[in-house]
């Protein structure tokens, strides 16, 4: 596995493959890699020729309060978990945006609701990196876990918008054995704010089995079963708008984020 530091390196590289005409497939993350990650990287190698991984904290997708400086890091762990997924670049950018970098890449719409109106700066500083990690490693396909169900959506409707011929795959959510959605922040939780966020996927997987029609009835026993400090939103919408529903005759999702001190936690299942 090649480890790129240099934005330039790493174009160069891109633009050579694309020469070629081999298929790239990526996979961008901000490190501290889990299984959900190595998950994701191992299903990207199976259908690629050449497979970069990102790693990069990106500071424009986090608010003035967030966890920028505390986000948990580990690039020595994460190179070797790379190594052992199959990856063969490794792109860890020092710096990724010019001192005169002037660009903001924004998604209307389905950027405005649940994680939008909890973080609103959050998906214009998602779009943008993707955007310019699209540009710098000009892969053929990028695959986005659906654990950040949201932030699929809204980098499926940029690649799409923007015809960047760039194939978005989803990547499946991954749990750990007792349930909870893996998820590099779950470092920050106690033992006993984990075990209250098991009720998280308990109330999703309740809901799901619950054969009432309408998203009121199950919204309200989901609320009923989490066991939490605060609920930011618990909703069941449309797959691809996104928009919230009152009957549940189709193919939905159920998307959750709940409060545990300052930790907030997204979970979400299919449903319908
Ligand atoms: O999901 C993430 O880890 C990040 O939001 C992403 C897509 C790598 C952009 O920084």
């Amino acid at each position: 596995m090649r480890i790129v530091q240099s934005v330039d390196e790493m174009h160069d590289l891109a633009l050579s493959w694309r020469r070629q005409g081999r298929e790239v497939g990526f996979v961008p993350t901000m490190g501290y890699l889990h299984r959900g990650h190595t998950t994701l990287i191992e299903l990207m190698r199976a259908r690629s020729e050449v497979l970069v991984v990102s790693i990069y904290v990106n500071p424009l997708q986090f608010g003035p309060t967030e966890d920028l400086t505390r986000y948990p890091r580990d690039p020595e762990g994460d190179a070797a978990k790379c190594a052992a997924a199959g990856c063969d670049v490794l792109f860890m950018p020092n710096n990724l945006y010019p001192s005169d970098f002037r660009t903001t890449v924004s998604v209307r719409d389905i950027t405005t609701r649940w994680e939008g109106a909890h973080r609103p700066t959050h998906f214009d500083g998602v779009a943008t990196v993707v955007c310019r990690l699209f540009g710098l490693v000009q892969p053929t396909a990028a695959m986005f876990g659906e654990k950040d169900y949201q932030q699929y959506t809204v980098l499926r409707s940029m690649a799409r918008d923007l015809a960047m011929g760039i194939e978005i795959v989803p990547g499946p959510l991954v749990r750990d054995e007792d349930g909870l959605a893996l998820s590099s922040r779950n470092v920050y939780l106690s033992p006993d704010q984990r075990r209250r966020a098991l009720s998280l996927h308990r109330a999703l997987f309740q809901m799901r089995a619950m054969t009432d029609r309408s998203a009121a009835v199950r919204i309200a026993a989901g609320l009923e079963a989490i066991d939490s400090d605060g609920v930011d939103y618990l909703a069941i919408v449309d797959p691809d708008s996104l928009e919230p529903v009152d009957i549940i005759d189709r193919p939905l999702r159920a998307i959750l984020v709940a409060r545990y001190g300052s930790v907030r936690l997204l979970d979400n299942v299919a449903i319908g």
